[in-house]
């Protein structure tokens, strides 16, 4: 009641200019889905679907002066770290973290070895449930984020870890906490009522305040581990990332230095919740798909078999020789569309979009799922089809608009580490094991829970050793 009436206040508020409460309508497999966000997602007074690049198009829109409270929530977070950070911080916190991710061996073999020594403890994990049922979303975030622990802290976590299980547990709660898993009354969800009870609504407790709690406790995890490597003392070999941070703290020499205590933490956090559930989210749904299109699986199989046999270690370069398996790993990327909706920007000047007046504070969102679902681009676009990624000879082509990494300055920095971890784990899983559903278990679904991610409904399977 208290909210329906809320709502007409809020609607009599922004009329006659805005289209009441509208919603973000995307795409995902085979169904259309709507954001519930009222015009937060500023469909309301200007609407405008752009084609960018041929194959980009991105929702557009001006925002009310009042919009946007719920954003407010991580307003800590913000002027920090890289994702949320603007300006002359996020440069410089991102140009350093990409060098140093390259001093510690990304795109050489150093890094590649971390992803080769995390796939052989998953395999190892699949060989011990000895072909039993299991989720396996816990285990692939599990492995993935201890690639970037090796990268970040120096060391990676063992299974029996309850410190780093209750971390992972809430970051897929941070991750998670979407939009359609926010509580809703009758007629209004919490994000709406953000809008209209700003004040009121920052002060009750919920899952906002869950979440950053959860932030916190990643911050407190990220500050124990920079304590623990300033009580040991520079190494001779700075070994992590940590340890290039602290040492470019005390080198670096400027007067606009944005090298603290503070941006390490959240550089790292950025990178950690960036480049953890991310790419398990989408072997998740791998192997998804795989459970769901056994002839898919089989193929890719027979490749492994062919080209690296039982035993070989794998590359990230032998994709070269897999293409049919290259095509698989671009096309569970293509439809299973985790980042559907890009992160929100806003324009710092008024500007001009392709003809299109934008003004100044006007917040842009990149529709990744439209270059992602373009019926102009994909022959079947809602069909899992590895074809779209290869030529009539059976050669990987690479397709312009495969953008689940978004593009331009704000470009995933992950993305070259994502893409290794993507390989080496599939390959290694689908050569090791057989993925089936349990017995009497006959469907899956493979529509998605909108979260953070769009995530596959949890679902067990079999993984049998070939
Ligand atoms: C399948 C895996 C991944 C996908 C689909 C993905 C996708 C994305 C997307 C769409 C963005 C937003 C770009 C924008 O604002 O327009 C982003 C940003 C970012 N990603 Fe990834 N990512 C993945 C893995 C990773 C990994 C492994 C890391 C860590 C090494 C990472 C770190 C980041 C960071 C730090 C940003 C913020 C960049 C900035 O604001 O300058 N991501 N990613």
């Amino acid at each position: 009641m208290v909210s329906c009436v809320a709502e007409k206040w809020w609607k009599s508020r922004t009329q006659p200019n805005s289209l009441s409460w509208t919603s973000l309508s995307f795409t995902v497999g085979s169904s259309s889905h709507s954001l519930p966000f009222g015009n937060i997602f500023l469909l309301a007074q200007l609407h405008l679907e752009i084609q960018c690049a041929s194959v980009f198009n991105l929702a557009v829109g001006f925002i009310p002066p009042t919009t946007l409270e719920i954003f407010k929530v991580s307003l800590p977070l913000m002027h920090a770290g890289i994702m949320l950070a603007t300006g002359h911080t996020w440069k410089q916190q991102r140009r350093f973290a990409l060098r140093t991710l390259r001093n510690l061996g990304l795109g050489k073999r150093g890094l590649e070895y971390r992803v080769q020594e995390e796939a052989h403890y998953l395999v190892d994990f699949f060989a011990s449930m000895k072909g039993k049922p299991v989720n396996p979303a816990f285990p692939l975030v599990h492995s993935v984020s201890n690639v970037i622990c090796a990268v970040v802290f120096g060391h990676r976590f063992s299974r029996e870890d309850e410190a780093f299980h209750d971390l992972i547990k809430r970051m897929l709660y941070l991750g998670n906490t979407g939009i359609d898993r926010l509580p809703r009354t009758s007629c209004v969800s919490l994000p709406q009522l953000y809008e209209i009870f700003p004040w009121l609504m920052s002060r009750l407790p919920g899952p906002h305040k869950k979440a950053l709690a959860c932030y916190d406790v990643l911050s407190n995890f990220t500050r124990r581990e920079i304590r623990m490597h300033t009580e040991r003392g520079a190494p001779e070999e700075l070994q992590d990332f940590i340890d290039f941070y602290l040492d470019h703290i005390e080198k670096v020499n400027e007067p606009r230095s944005t090298y603290n205590e503070d941006n390490m933490v959240y550089s790292i956090n950025d990178l950690f919740l960036g480049g953890s559930e991310t790419s398990s989210t989408t072997l998740n749904w791998g192997l998804l798909y795989m459970v769901a299109n056994p002839d898919i699986q089989e193929k890719v199989q027979k490749e492994l078999d062919a080209v690296l046999g039982p035993s070989k270690v794998i590359c990230y370069e032998d994709r070269r020789e897999l293409p049919y398996t290259n095509a698989v790993i671009h096309e569970i990327q293509r439809f299973s569309n985790i980042i559907s909706v890009g992160m929100p920007r806003v324009c710092v000047r008024n500007t001009t979009l392709l003809g299109f007046p934008l003004k100044k504070g006007t917040i842009v969102l990149p529709n990744i799922a439209s270059s992602l679902y373009d019926p102009e681009q994909w022959e079947t676009p809602r069909q899992f089809n590895p074809g779209h990624f290869l030529d009539k000879d059976g050669n990987f082509v690479a397709q312009e608009a495969f953008l689940p990494f978004s593009i331009g300055h704000r470009v995933c920095l992950g993305e070259h580490l994502a893409r290794t971890e993507l390989f080496i784990f599939f390959a290694s899983l689908l050569r090791a094991f057989t993925f089936c559903l349990p017995e009497g278990v006959t469907q899956v679904s493979t529509e998605p829970v909108m979260g953070g991610t769009l995530q596959p409904h949890p679902y067990r399977l079999c993984a049998i050793p070939r």
